[in-house]
Formats: structure tokens, C-alpha cells, sequence
């Protein structure tokens, strides 16, 4: 009965999402990984664009991990770009180019872990294998009246979410149960708001809004400024990026805009000030125009490589969230032009990219 009433739910009310038209495995992969820690209306543009440069795993594993982190920039999580990548190398050479059907099978590959290994063995081939997310571990406790903030034995919680959801499972339709519980968890039975009255499966449910969520872990803030310089040469705009050195555990190798010695900006150099959240931080992040001659004083030593790089080719380059995020804003930055799409402007022309 539970299972009838949250499918016919899901077929009525599920989102049209581009994985979910065709159950290509690799499309499912792809979309399973950036939906880890990103937001489906933000995975949305990026796994097009993702799919569109590489439309197979074997034109994943020629490119270079430069390339494949440039198109996963502002996406965050960067490890889980490069897993990905290492994984289609391991597929393209040593499986033949076609991912694995079974779990454990899938869960030797880089970057697949439990979750993915189920979510694309239940939704690409119909393999009955339950797959928890933070949303389905939620449904599951409040159908079940467990106490989800309960700090006393999350080990035995969890495994009896496991139990609870594999017993739940419908083994005729695995892949599409499977994404209605993730669905409901993340339309209708929502953390601190549950929309119990159209909840198809609240006649099952213990609680019914009554529920408990764990408390959201308070958010630090801290003050961080960049420099904004550009320069023109030979026709061309370039701007000052550099690169965090290959050895650090936040974001190797990503390109960012060069740090500010000095947070506290005088107003008539303050060009734009944004809110960037990287987990548990809102960093407040002031922008500062900087001209060439100023770099060495005002910017505190790259500890990597720094270079002039023309605004035309910044899109290429993996930039961090924040370069990208401050880039966009002053109309610096745009994707190359797809084919059959209306062609971005280009920055260089943008009436207001002139700093
Ligand atoms: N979150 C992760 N994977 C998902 C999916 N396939 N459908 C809905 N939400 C998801």
C-alpha cells in the first residue's frame, strides 16, 4: 500500500530532471555525484554543460583534470570532481567503457561509495538495493517515530534506517522508489517545515509533523578581502589570478583572485562586497581594484603560481566558487558559446566590465 501510494506520488509529482529522461548510467553517475552537496536547481545548468563537454566516459578519461575542474567550478567539493575523473580512466581502460551493474562492483571505483553505488544500480538497471540520503534518512525516522537528534547510539540509528529502508524498498520498481523517497524527502517532508496534509504516505507515518530535526550547526563568519586587478596588453584584457598550490588540502590547485594584506578597504576603493558560504562558514568577502603597480604591496605573496590571464580564457581555467561568483557579478566572466544557444556577450564587450 505504502509503496502504490508514494509511486503513483512520484509519477504524478516527480521533477522533470534531464537524469531522470533517460537512464543513461553514466548520466545517472554524474548527477548522483553533483547532488551530493549541491542543490538540484544548481545541478541542473552544470550537468548539461558537464554532459555536453563530455558526453561519455570515455571523453571524460581523455580530458585533462584541469579541464574537468574548470566545468565543476562553483560547485564545490572538488575531490568529488577529481573521483570522478580518476574513475572514468579506471572504466575507460580497464572495463571496457561501461560502468559496472552491481554495488559492489560499482563501490571499487573511485568515488563511489554505499549511496552512489545503490542510487545508480536501482535507478540505471533496476537493481533492488535501497539507497539513504539525508532526506530518506529523515522520511525514514519520522515514518518510524525515531528520534533522529538522538546523540546516544547513531551506529544502531543508522542501522536501523538500513533495515527499515530495504524492507520499504519495492523490488519491482527499485530505481524510481527509490527517487520518490529522495523526492518526498526534498518536496514535501522537509526539515523544519513538513507539508504532512499532502504527504502521500502519511496514513504510515508515526509522527506527522511532530518530529524533531537535528539542530542546523551554528555558522562561523569571517572577513576576507581580494584584489580585482586588470590590465590591457597587445588587445588583450587581462586579469591577476593565481594558483593555490597543489599541496593544500582545500581546493588544490584552483585559481583564485590574489589576497588583500588588508581587509579593512578605504571606500573609494571598495569596488563590490559579497557573502560566499563554504560549509560551515559565511565568509564576507570585500573587492578591491587594485592597479598593476599596487600588486606587490597590496597583496600578500602568491604561495603558488600567479599570471595575467586574458578575460577571454578565465572560463577555461578551474576557478574557485568565489573567483567565479565575484567574476560573474562584475560581468568578467562567461562560458564559451554552445552551439545552438544565443551566444553569451561577451565580457569584453559588456558595457559594464570595464572596471
Ligand atoms: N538526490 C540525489 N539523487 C537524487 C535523485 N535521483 N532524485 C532526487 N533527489 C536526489
Amino acid at each position: 500500500m505504502l509503496r502504490a501510494q508514494l509511486l503513483d506520488w512520484y509519477q504524478a509529482n516527480q521533477r522533470d530532471l534531464p537524469w531522470r529522461r533517460n537512464k543513461d548510467p553514466y548520466s545517472v553517475w554524474v548527477s548522483e555525484i553533483m547532488l551530493q552537496q549541491t542543490r538540484v536547481a544548481v545541478v541542473l545548468d552544470r550537468h548539461r554543460q558537464f554532459l555536453q563537454r563530455f558526453p561519455t566516459i570515455t571523453a571524460l578519461a581523455a580530458a585533462p583534470e584541469q579541464e574537468v575542474l574548470a566545468l565543476w567550478s562553483g560547485l564545490g567539493y572538488y575531490r568529488r570532481a577529481r573521483m570522478l575523473h580518476k574513475a572514468a580512466q579506471v572504466v575507460d581502460q580497464n572495463l571496457g567503457g561501461s560502468l559496472p551493474t552491481r554495488p559492489e562492483e560499482l563501490r571499487n571505483l573511485p568515488g563511489i561509495g554505499a549511496y552512489t553505488a545503490a542510487a545508480i544500480a536501482s535507478i540505471a538497471h533496476n537493481e533492488p538495493f535501497a539507497v539513504v540520503d539525508g532526506n530518506v534518512e529523515r522520511v525514514l525516522c519520522r515514518l518510524a517515530g525515531w528520534d533522529a537528534t538522538s546523540r546516544s547510539s547513531p551506529a544502531a540509528l543508522r542501522r536501523n534506517i538500513d533495515v527499515l529502508a530495504s524492507q520499504l524498498l519495492d523490488p519491482r520498481h527499485p530505481g524510481d522508489f527509490n527517487q520518490a523517497m529522495m523526492e518526498l524527502g526534498a518536496t514535501v517532508c522537509l526539515p523544519r517545515n513538513p507539508q504532512c496534509l499532502v504527504c502521500p504516505i502519511a496514513a504510515h507515518c508515526a509522527t506527522r509533523g511532530e518530529h524533531k530535526t537535528a539542530p542546523r550547526a551554528p555558522m562561523l563568519t569571517r572577513e576576507i578581502a581580494y584584489a580585482l586587478s586588470l590590465r590591457d596588453r597587445n588587445s588583450f584584457r587581462d586579469i591577476l589570478l593565481e594558483q593555490r598550490p597543489a599541496t593544500v588540502s582545500v581546493m588544490p590547485s584552483m585559481w583564485e583572485l590574489p589576497a588583500l594584506r588588508d581587509a579593512s578597504i578605504p571606500d573609494q576603493h571598495l569596488r563590490m562586497q559579497v557573502r560566499h558560504a563554504i560549509m560551515q562558514v559565511n565568509y564576507s568577502v570585500r573587492i578591491r581594484t587594485v592597479d598593476e603597480d599596487e600588486v606587490p604591496t597590496l597583496t600578500v605573496a602568491a604561495a603558488g603560481d600567479r599570471r595575467w590571464v586574458p578575460l577571454d580564457t578565465v572560463s577555461a581555467l578551474p576557478l574557485t566558487g568565489l573567483a567565479r561568483k565575484v567574476l560573474t557579478r562584475a560581468h568578467l566572466f562567461a562560458l564559451p558559446s554552445q552551439p545552438g544557444r544565443k551566444p553569451v556577450e561577451s565580457a569584453q564587450q559588456h558595457p559594464t566590465a570595464r572596471l
